[in-house]
């Protein structure tokens, strides 16, 4: 009856107009499946997003019967310009109350905010949706930075309607900033649905945030791609670092962490081990990470290293804690609150229960 699938498409919508219907953003057959979540947010522009499942695929060893089926999934954007710095914006992406939501745009010059980190919520989802209650319940976040490690395959489409299921009601009221995990495979998955690059930087008020790729197993094949990799992220942290100095605060945040209590596991990040001085010379005062799945925290040379990978990924023991500058490890799920308040930053570590796991002040 329809010539084609856009006539049909445009039919639908005009159905859905004159029905008084609120406008829905899929064509018949397609639901949403993640979102309404917002990225590369500035102080004059951000990127609305959400994911839409517009069918199914599946294999089998014999014809006609399938026996693994995955989700066709796609991602859709509205961009917005012109906005001002410092102020909270209501959306309506798709129609309808699950399409609403709400975001903050970082004010500009010292001010006081919040935000949140976590990491490793590959698996274990009923523990990574206890983390989100958590943080929902026990912290108020402008923005939230994930530590990587977001899906248990980047590549496999049946597993981010999951984490976005899990994390809807967190997502649909702050900024997402991502970072890469190991387990995203460096797929391409991740930059459609995140719209993020490998590496990049924000500022938020006087904190400055550098968010690098640290999973260079993935990010070629051959030794030499790899290493060009990470000397040109090198050059580009440095550069971005020296340019932020009149920055109030420095933090910085990856996947891996460049020293660790998990025994199995120490001395298995040097190219991380090798930024540290580079963070003591750019005045960066914390960095955080996750891949281990737990919580640490360290103080060394003035530069505090929080791992906060407990969103979801089964435990880690904290066995081997490195002497001389631990401040905190503990076996345990959890995510990380950070007020800012001008020259003032605190951190508290908070399990999914409500209690706090450490507590430190960080200074300029
Ligand atoms: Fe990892």
């Amino acid at each position: 009856m329809f010539d084609n699938y856009r006539t049909m498409r445009l039919l639908t919508l005009c159905a859905l107009l004159l029905l008084g219907c609120p406008l829905a953003a899929q064509a018949p057959g397609e639901k949403i499946i993640g979102g309404p979540y917002v990225v590369n947010v500035g102080p004059r522009s951000a990127r609305v997003m959400w994911v839409v499942q517009t069918g199914e695929s599946s294999i089998g060893s014999e014809p006609g019967k399938p026996e693994k089926r995955v989700p066709i999934l796609r991602a859709e954007q509205a961009m917005f310009n012109g906005l001002k710095a410092g102020t909270t914006y209501h959306y309506d992406s798709f129609g309808g109350e699950a399409g609403k939501g709400s975001f903050k745009t970082p004010p500009a010059g010292t001010s006081k905010f919040e935000f949140v980190v976590y990491g490793d919520t590959r698996t274990r989802h009923d523990v990574h949706r206890s983390v989100i209650a958590s943080v929902l319940k026990n912290a108020n976040p402008d923005f939230v930075v994930h530590t990587g490690d977001l899906v248990e395959d980047g590549n496999d489409t049946s597993l981010w309607p999951i984490f976005f299921d899990i994390e809807r009601d967190l997502l649909r009221k702050v900024a997402f900033y991502p970072s890469l995990g190991n387990h995203e495979r460096n797929s391409r998955n991740y930059g459609n649905y995140m719209d993020a690059p490998p590496y990049y930087s924000f500022d938020w008020g006087g904190l400055h945030c550098a968010i690098i790729d640290s999973d260079i197993g993935n990010v070629g094949t051959t030794e030499s791609e790899r290493m060009t990799f990470w000397n040109e992220q090198t050059r580009w942290l440095e550069n971005n670092l020296q340019n932020s100095q009149k920055a109030d605060f420095r933090f910085v945040f990856a996947h891996h962490p460049p020293m660790t209590a998990v025994k199995v596991r120490q001395g298995d990040n040097p190219h991380m081990t090798s930024l540290e001085l580079m963070f003591r010379k750019y005045k960066v005062q914390a960095g955080f990470f996750g891949h281990d799945h737990n919580y640490q925290h360290y103080l060394k040379a003035g530069v505090h290293y929080f791992v906060t990978g407990g969103g979801g990924a089964p435990l880690y023991d904290v066995d081997v804690p490195p002497p001389g500058i631990t401040v905190k490890v503990e076996k345990t799920e959890n995510f990380v609150r950070v007020l800012v308040d001008g020259k003032k930053v605190q951190v508290q570590a908070i399990k999914p229960n409500g209690e706090t796991i450490d507590t430190a002040e960080i200074s300029q």
